[in-house]
């Protein structure tokens, strides 16, 4: 079974990936973390973040384990990472991993941004993740002040907006959801109640896909 689980900055789908990838056994994949290892991998190499070459180059040395999540997941490289997620070739070369990835025997889970509308298309179940940016703002905040970062409410809810505008609003897989995927909004849920819908929503599906 794949499991495609797409939505914006913070929405809550990273948890509910790993929540169903330990429910079903699968492996799973936080697609974020390649484009925020590119970017990384372009500050190191003191390469601009517009330089699709570099970009091209830094996507495919990456391998798809062990990353410095301590050094990822920082607001300044979730910046970097939408910018320089929006240069096509870059994707591009991102794109056969990721479908290696999902092919694995079993199937797998994987999170992003286009996951059920480019990298599978034929996931068994597609699942676009919401809540309100300003939910999402006091989530992220949350998040990185556990990280040890200082957080500023209202800067986090404009990077929000901000990587909301970039990530719909760029030509190459821009964020939005399969048709065929079920919506979750998540801006009243606690994390167990938007398990408890994913899986649901994984049962409903698959039934549909029994029949
Ligand atoms: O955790 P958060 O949702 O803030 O970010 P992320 O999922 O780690 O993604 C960081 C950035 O990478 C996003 O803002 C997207 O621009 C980009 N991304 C993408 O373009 N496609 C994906 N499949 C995953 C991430």
């Amino acid at each position: 079974m794949i499991i495609a689980i797409d939505g914006p900055a913070a929405s809550g789908k990273g948890t509910l990936a790993r929540r169903l990838a330990g429910r079903y056994a699968l492996p799973h994949l936080d697609t974020g973390l390649l484009y925020r290892a590119t970017a990384a991998a372009l500050f190191d190499r003191g390469r601009d973040l517009s330089d699709v070459e570099a970009a091209i180059a830094a996507a495919r040395g990456l391998a798809l384990t062990d990353f410095d999540e301590a050094r990822l997941r920082t607001r300044e490289m979730g910046e970097a990472a939408s910018v320089v997620a929006a240069l096509p070739a870059m994707r591009e070369a991102l794109i056969q991993a990721q479908r290696n990835f999902a092919q694995r025997p079993g199937g797998a889970v994987l999170d992003g941004r286009d996951i059920g509308t480019v990298i599978c298309p034929q996931a068994d179940v597609k699942i676009f993740v919401t809540a309100s940016p300003e939910v999402r703002a006091q989530r992220r905040a949350l998040e990185l002040a556990a990280r040890g970062e200082k957080v500023d409410y209202g800067a986090i809810l404009a990077d929000i907006a901000k990587r909301d505008a970039r990530d719909s609003g760029r030509a190459a897989a821009p964020l939005k959801a399969a048709p065929d995927a079920a919506l979750l909004d998540t801006s009243r849920l606690s994390v167990d109640a938007a398990f408890a819908e994913a899986l649901r929503i994984v049962d409903e599906r698959q039934g549909r896909r029994n029949a």
